[in-house]
């Protein structure tokens, strides 16, 4: 069985996210999910509007996930791929060369990044629509 591993938030799930698990999916058999947690995200200056609970509540329910575990710092990857003897790495393209050090692991592919959509997109878009509504 190959396995693939990805990384992220995947606060306020989006087309982008869905077209990454797929993909990521779609590189092997079995998909792994490494779920930042509010802990995590707080060290890499991101604030998530769902609770890491929820957001694995989520997760979950998406046909292309098969297990999820928590990415709580940036030096798990590693034993991370060890561990669950991880045939393959998978992340957006906007992470393009930033874990190529784990080549030496497993292969490591860049997926490209669904355009126009992000959950910053879609907070910034919401509050803009909250500040119409109170200006009406
Ligand atoms: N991703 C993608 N296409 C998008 C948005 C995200 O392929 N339009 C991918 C990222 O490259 C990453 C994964 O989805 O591999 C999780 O990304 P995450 O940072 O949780 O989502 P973003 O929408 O990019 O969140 P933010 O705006 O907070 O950075």
């Amino acid at each position: 069985m190959k396995k693939v591993i990805t990384y992220g938030t995947f606060d306020l799930l989006h087309t982008g996210h869905i077209n990454l698990l797929k993909r990521a999916k779609d590189l092997g058999d079995y998909l792994i999910v490494g779920v930042s947690t509010d802990e995590f995200n707080i060290l890499k200056n991101k604030k998530s509007y769902f609770t890491f609970e929820e957001r694995i509540h989520i997760l979950k329910s998406i046909k292309y996930v098969d297990e999820i575990i928590a990415e709580n710092d940036w030096e798990q990857k590693i034993p991370d791929i060890l561990q669950s003897e991880v045939n393959v790495f998978a992340m957006g393209d906007d992470w393009k060369g930033k874990f190529d050090y784990l080549k030496e692991y497993c292969k490591v592919v860049y997926l490209p990044r669904t355009e126009g959509i992000s959950t910053t997109k879609i907070k910034q878009d919401l509050n803009v629509r909250g500040e119409y509504q109170t200006n009406l």
